[in-house]
């Protein structure tokens, strides 16, 4: 039997604020069969039959009917059929178009003339909209510099959170679109929201400088309410508009809020409210940037983790909610008018039980709480923070609990094995993924920084995109790290970027090129690889403009090196040229799949590789000095010859078995995984689940929820490590899962094939482990691997989706005869969709 179900427009579920004119359809089939046509039916204000096309395509299918047209409302089918004829409808989905044309302005009210930084109060402006009959449709369209909540009739409306997002306002502000059908009524109804600093004018980064685009937050709103007569009533935010400053005093992403909740508003988003004393909304000119859709799913509170509320010093409490998480506390209390509850947050504790501060630096993490006398139930809306414990003063908390927030990425990957401490590992890359996923990627989520770093992100790329959907996250960044490459072609280490920050250092300007490139092997979106080629070349040019003989030695940025490595690290000039060979080859190979091959580009990627090999491989494979991320990087950036290949590994392999693990941010993206590809697999255990420093297990075995920025972190001898440089909620040492996933699980994306459509099964047990499964739920459907080690037998169970296939290698002999699948080689065979069950018996026991 075949079904069709997950319908998605631009990857989205029923998205109503696209902006593009022809969305792509997905679709996933399930079952064993193969789809061999689909037919697509599209209705509403475009209409459109694919008729019956015979293809297998069920990803990224290009809406083929009329152009879409602002404010186009569309539903949608698709109905498959698979090679037995058999047929299944999808149920209905829609996508829709935002307008073009917003009637309104965007509007403000500057904040008090004594504001300074403690002292920047979140904003309510509201109207009120008379409908003179029954609404049959009706969408508000809401966008900002700052933080916008939009509320109608009383309610909030959706559920988004720190929306829209921080982008570069210059070049584009996000909007998202939602159906308020339901919530408009006929008579008056009162439509609003609530203004806050956030990226736009609030503080950004570690030098405390605020308002970065713009001095006062603004709101721009729009709403289309469709009436039962056939006419259309549009309502836009102007100077009609009524605002006032209410109970959020200030709120900070990196300092955090004080509310007051003697200043709450009762009533305000009622249409009965009397909103005679608040002023008249100033309109503003508001950010330049073009008003674009929001690509991927928004910021949202996800879940609840209740925290365990204690005694602390000099009449404090400490919580303690068991985890590191991103978000912000939710507290009950209460307590007398007036009274006032502080709440400070912090990743970890100091020997004394008191609160450990110091890595915040200039991030207080601080909230507070005026009472208005009773019970009340709060949380900011204007902050988040990565924190575990929560010191409480003022009035002793009847509840509190972690808000956990992050962009609402649907999880695809989950991992487990028999290996406790694997598994602790990669529940916390889960945890830190999560926590640093926030609209864009960033590097960390407690201290004054947070920013979208852009070898963080690349290095960590594999690792988070096993665990969520994030394709139109990372598209979406992809555009501000376009947006954010200079003129002459540099990209720079943070997007969106820094005034203060230079180009790009080796490895961080890069990722420019690789995260492309990394997105197109993981997802096959070619519309998002044509968008990006062009910038992907400019970047090796541009280092080749500065660095004419080949060798990368000027314009290296901030020359950031392999950051944070123990000792021995590769130089930073076999960084920069290993990172610039890679740049090269990379565009080249991009510009090939766009079809815009470009010789130039191939002739640099070799002239670049071969300087590398000249100036710092020897005769036996050495790279440089030895270190660990110089063979790494030459390994894994095929930048060797084929005959020092092997003498590369071998490197590598004494180094390790010499020194132990000895790499920074990134090198140790590569180790495991090359250590496995050199035949080594338990040596990459034997890394995997040491417990001393440098390791994940030291991590983890000093108690650690979530992975750290530093190897020695926090040390028995030296306790926590320089406090200037030292997040405990940190992506790049999380690249560790990718290896997890591919080698203790067993399942890779195969490199043949972009997309998903093909993997590699290969469960590699070492180290004592004798079980692992894994799973991801592509966008094709869901691969899993379940394998068993029982003395001599490897037993793998494995499920491929419908359209895929999957090349499963199991070690030594005992692969032929089976029913159905191809043979590829001795131990290796092809198997199509379905469930499996492999055995392979080995001569001697595999442990
Ligand atoms: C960030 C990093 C980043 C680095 C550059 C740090 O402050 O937290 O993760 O990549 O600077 O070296």
């Amino acid at each position: 039997m075949v079904t069709v179900a997950g319908l998605t427009a631009e990857h989205l579920v029923d998205p109503l604020g696209l902006d593009v004119a022809a969305p792509r359809l997905s679709w996933r089939v399930t079952g064993t069969r193969r789809q061999v046509s689909y037919r697509l039916r599209v209705a509403g204000d475009r209409v459109w039959d694919s008729g019956r096309v015979v293809s297998g395509q069920s990803v990224d299918v290009a809406y083929g009917g009329p152009p879409l047209e602002p404010e186009d409302r569309c539903t949608w089918q698709v109905e498959v059929e698979d090679e037995t004829g058999a047929r299944a409808l999808s149920q209905v989905a829609r996508f829709e178009r935002m307008p073009v044309e917003w009637t309104g302005t965007w509007i403000c009210l500057p904040p008090p003339t004594d504001a300074h930084d403690g002292n920047r109060p979140c904003v309510h402006v509201r109207t009120v909209v008379e409908l003179a009959v029954e609404v049959t449709a009706a969408r508000l369209h809401v966008t900002g510099g700052g933080l916008v909540e939009p509320w109608l009739n009383a309610a909030r409306v959706g559920d988004d959170r720190l929306a829209p997002g921080w982008t570069d306002y210059a070049q584009r502000v996000r909007c998202r679109s939602f159906d308020v059908t339901s919530a408009l009524a006929r008579g008056r109804n009162a439509l609003g929201a609530v203004i806050g600093d956030g990226w736009y004018a609030g503080r950004i980064g570690w030098e405390g400088q605020r308002a970065h685009y713009g001095r006062i937050p603004v709101a721009r709103l729009e709403l289309v309410a469709h009436l039962a007569d056939g006419s259309v009533v549009r309502v836009g935010s102007d100077h009609t508009w009524r605002a006032r400053f209410g109970p959020v005093r200030a709120g900070d992403l990196l300092a955090g809020e004080r509310y007051d909740a003697r200043d709450a508003l009762p009533g305000w988003s009622e249409a009965s409210y009397d909103d005679a004393g608040w002023e008249q909304a100033w309109p503003d000119h508001g950010p330049a940037g073009e008003l674009v859709a929001t690509v991927c799913e928004p910021v949202r509170a996800l879940r609840e983790v209740p925290g365990v509320v204690r005694p602390g010093r000099s009449g404090s409490w400490i919580v303690d909610l068991g985890e590191v998480v991103g978000g912000w506390p939710r507290l009950t209390v209460r307590g007398e008018a007036g009274q006032i509850v502080r709440l400070r947050c912090a990743e970890a504790l100091e020997a004394d039980g008191s609160l450990h501060t110091a890595n915040l630096r200039g991030a207080q993490c601080t909230d507070e709480v005026v009472l208005a006398g009773g019970e009340l139930t709060w949380e900011p809306t204007t902050t988040y923070r990565g924190f575990r414990y929560v010191e409480v003063t003022g009035v002793e908390p009847l509840t509190l609990s972690g808000v956990v927030a992050a962009t609402d990425a649907r999880p695809t990957g989950e991992f487990n094995c028999s290996a406790e401490l694997l598994n602790a590992v990669w529940q916390n890359v889960r945890r830190t993924v999560r926590a640093n996923t926030i609209g864009l990627p960033t590097d960390c989520v407690q201290r004054d920084e947070r920013l979208g770093w852009l070898a963080d992100a690349e290095t960590g790329f594999a690792s988070a995109t096993y665990l969520y959907d994030l394709g139109s996250f990372w598209g979406g960044w992809l555009q501000e790290v376009r947006g954010a490459q200079s003129e002459q072609g540099a990209f720079p280490d943070v997007a969106p970027r820094l005034v203060h920050l230079a180009d790009g250092a080796p490895g961080w300007g890069d990722a420019g090129v690789l995260l492309p490139w990394a997105l197109w092997e993981w997802y096959a979106d070619r519309r998002l690889l044509e968008a990006s080629v062009a910038s992907m070349v400019r970047w090796p040019l541009w280092v080749l403009a500065a660095n004419p003989d080949h060798r990368w030695r000027e314009r290296r940025g901030h020359d950031f090196g392999d950051w944070l490595a123990p000792d021995q690290t590769a130089p930073n000039d076999v960084v920069a040229q290993a990172y610039w060979a890679r740049s090269s080859a990379v565009a080249a190979e991009a510009s090939r799949v766009v079809g815009r091959l470009d010789p130039t580009l191939e002739a640099l990627a070799v002239q670049v590789r071969e300087a590398f090999v000249q100036d710092h491989v020897d005769a036996t494979g050495r790279v440089s000095d030895g270190s660990q991320t110089g063979q790494l990087l030459a390994l894994a950036f095929d930048l060797l010859p084929e005959r020092l290949r092997a003498g590369a590994q071998r490197h590598l392999v004494e180094s390790v078995e010499a020194a132990g693990l000895r790499t920074g941010f990134l090198g140790t993206r590569h180790l495991l995984p090359a250590l496995t590809a050199a035949g080594r697999v338990d040596l990459a255990y034997r890394l995997a689940l040491a417990q001393e420093p440098p390791s994940w297990g030291h991590m983890v075995r000093s108690g650690a929820t979530t992975v750290w920025e530093r190897w020695d972190g926090w040390t028995a001898e030296a306790g926590f490590a320089n406090p200037y440089m030292n997040s405990l909620c940190h992506v790049s040492l999380g690249s560790v899962a990718e290896w997890l996933h591919a080698t203790v699980g067993g399942l890779a994306r195969d490199p043949a094939a972009p997309g998903w459509t093909q993997a590699v099964v290969h469960p590699q047990p070492g180290g004592g482990v004798t079980d692992g499964r894994t799973s991801y739920d592509s966008r094709h459907g869901r691969w899993a691997v379940d394998w068993a080690l029982d003395g001599a037998e490897l037993r793998v169970d494995l499920d491929v989706p419908a359209g895929c296939s999957a090349r499963v290698h199991l070690p030594g002999s005992g692969l032929s005869g089976f029913a159905g699948v191809e043979v590829l080689g001795p131990d290796a065979v092809r198997v199509g969709p379905g469930a499996w069950s492999l055995t392979s018996r080995q001569e001697k026991p595999l442990r």
